[in-house]
């Protein structure tokens, strides 16, 4: 090769380069970063993170993340939503700028998740594409349509003395093994022909009787049109908390669809009582709108 045209290599090899440095800008971003001063069941404080909004999700080592709750000037109370033995005062906290919210999409009918969108059955990972907030302000009174469609319980006797509509609340209030339960998956197997979508939220439930619900599904083959959200009576009570927010995202999903859905908190008994915890851990005030 001759020498000149060496040069000329070089040259345009310099030239690109010299072009690359010229345009590259370094991406600069502030990141604000906090330490844990204190780990309890359930709960964390934190301080250094002045920046930090209500609700908003905070990542501590380990990937566990947390809501904050409490805001506080010089302090940060924060919802923890794994399992919090790994966790240390003087651990880091990162701000994620975002709030909690839960895949939904038609994928997950026929599964089974928890309240952060982990499956927990064996049917692989979940294929949805959207997420939902799992807060969002609800819709005004005035643009809901009226109740003139029946859910069919099933029940002849609740059909038809206290008919259920679709586009309404119904409390199932009773003691302890007198078949509340049991009304409410009637109910949901009795949707198998009405072309309505169902949301199952097991809140703070026993594994066992989860499994006994999922297997009767199962069975009937009720999964077809049905989602179980669970939080289990061992997980963090944030867990817990967030349970029928997470179920009422997925089933608003559906309704903006253009479904009807019928969705099922089991029981609301487990959830104040994890508020409550929560609450008191937190020094709030325990009490909970119904
Ligand atoms: N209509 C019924 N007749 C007989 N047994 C029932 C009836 N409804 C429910 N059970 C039984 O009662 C037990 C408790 O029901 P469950 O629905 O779990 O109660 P809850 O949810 O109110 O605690 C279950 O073993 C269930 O099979
Ligand atoms: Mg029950």
């Amino acid at each position: 090769m001759k020498v000149e045209n060496i040069d000329k290599h070089f040259e345009t090899f310099f030239s690109e380069l010299r072009q690359g440095v010229q345009t590259f800008i370094l991406p600069l971003s502030s990141k604000e970063k906090g330490n844990v001063t204190s780990v309890a069941t359930g709960i964390a404080k934190v301080s250094g993170l002045p920046g930090v909004g209500f609700e908003e999700l905070v990542k501590f080592p380990g990937e566990i993340l947390g809501i904050a709750f409490n805001l506080d000037p010089d302090e940060l109370g924060v919802v923890l939503l794994r399992n919090y033995w790994d966790l240390h005062a003087g651990d880091d906290v990162h701000r994620t700028g975002k709030v909690m919210d839960i895949c939904v999409g038609e994928g997950l009918l026929g599964r089974i998740i928890d309240p952060l969108g982990r499956p927990l059955d064996d049917k692989g990972s979940l294929s949805t594409t959207e997420r939902y907030p799992i807060e969002r302000p609800a819709r005004p009174i005035m643009d809901r349509a009226a109740v003139t469609v029946p859910l069919q319980t099933g029940l002849k006797v609740i059909d038809a003395l206290i008919p259920v509509g679709r586009g309404q609340r119904e409390l199932i209030l009773g003691d302890r093994q007198t078949g509340k339960t049991a009304i409410a998956i009637d109910t949901i197997l009795n949707q198998h022909d009405q072309n309505v979508l169902c949301v199952y939220c097991a809140i703070g439930q026993r594994a066992s009787s989860i499994a006994k619900t999922a297997a009767i599904l199962d069975q009937k083959g009720a999964f077809n049109y049905t989602v179980m959200i669970v939080s289990e009576g061992n997980d963090p009570p944030g867990l817990t908390y967030i349970a029928p927010y997470a179920a009422t995202s997925i089933a608003e999903f559906f309704m903006d669809a253009g479904r009807d859905v019928l969705i099922v908190y089991d029981d609301l008994t487990h959830h104040a009582r994890a508020y409550r915890e929560i609450s008191l851990l937190l020094r709030r005030p325990p009490g909970r709108e119904a």
